[in-house]
């Protein structure tokens, strides 16, 4: 039996849902969300859909307590409606920081021993905040964290060249936030180096790191929130822990080095980050990194 709590069931979080249950992932989803009334209504409205479906599962808003035996739980609570165009992800942490204290602790209460991913922002410090508060080891929890803009590099860069973004390889590394950085050495398409192309298709790395970086406030000014593609981020690593995939992802995960939850490639599978590697980075590269996460303790100690 699959069971699968999603925590927070707003744009975000409903999507995560839907694309479990489209997808088939789980034999058990439990909604979890303070606003009763809604959370019922989105259950139910996945129970309406359930006789169109090729898959089943059995759909049910609960609390963290009926999380004891979830494999996973993914996090997407947050208070998008504090966050300004242009603003930082950051600004929602003292708002979410009572509430991931709150929800780690009655995850560790009931006893919930699986992998838990996190959406909820500012994630990289919530990612840490959470693994403090559920007592789990630091490999069980882990955060989207650029995996989310390394789709969007890919975007950019697929866009750019006329290629499907599944042709191109690479990372974003560091935070999910402003300080996040393309890795120019590890990207290739087609297998070829990227700076092997920039003088043939006229590239300008700058602008295509900064829309990758930015993409998220793109869509946000838009619409006010962002949940398609952070909502298939989420998914795809819950596939690579439930299949024990032990597939590359580059995740918020807690380095040593920094001290910090940040993003830089790991292994995952049924027990979360079950391997982590060092990238041949350039020296600016590197800089670059220590960089970003010196970012996140300072924007954690202003914020
Ligand atoms: C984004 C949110 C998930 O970048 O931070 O879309």
């Amino acid at each position: 039996m699959r069971k699968i709590g999603v925590i927070g069931i707003g744009h975000v979080g409903a999507t995560v849902a839907h694309i479990i249950i489209a997808q088939g992932l789980a034999d058990e989803l439990v909604l979890v969300d303070k606003n009763s009334d809604k959370v019922a209504a989105d259950a139910l409205d996945f129970r309406d859909a359930a006789s169109l479906l090729s898959t089943h599962a059995t759909i049910h808003t609960g609390t963290a307590a009926d999380l004891t035996d979830a494999d996973l739980v993914i996090s997407a609570l947050g208070h998008i409606d504090l966050i300004k165009p242009g603003g930082d992800r950051f600004t929602e942490l003292k708002a979410n920081t009572p509430e991931v204290q709150q929800v780690g602790a009655d995850l560790k209460k009931a006893g919930f021993n699986g992998v838990l991913i996190v959406i909820s922002n500012p994630v990289d410090v919530i990612t840490g905040i959470y693994q403090k508060a559920t007592g789990l080891p630091t490999n069980q929890v882990f955060g989207t964290g650029t995996y989310l803009d390394t789709a969007r590099l890919k975007r950019v860069l697929g866009e750019t060249l006329h290629v499907d973004p599944r042709s191109v390889q690479g990372y974003m590394l560091g935070e999910h936030g402003d300080s996040q950085f393309a890795a120019w050495s590890t990207v290739k398409i087609l297998g070829q180096d990227i700076q092997s192309l920039i003088a043939q298709h006229h590239l300008d790395l700058d602008k295509i790191a900064n829309d990758a970086r930015v993409g998220g406030f793109t869509v946000f000014n838009g619409k006010k929130y962002t949940n398609f593609a952070i909502a298939h981020a989420a998914v795809s690593l819950a596939q690579l822990v439930l299949s024990d995939a032990r597939n590359e992802a580059i995740v918020s995960h807690y380095d040593d080095k920094f001290k910090s939850y940040i993003s830089t490639p790991a292994i995952i599978g049924r027990a979360g980050v079950v391997q982590t590697f060092d990238l041949p980075l350039t020296p600016d590269e590197e800089i670059a990194l220590q960089q970003s996460a010196d970012a996140i303790v300072q924007k954690t100690a202003d914020y």
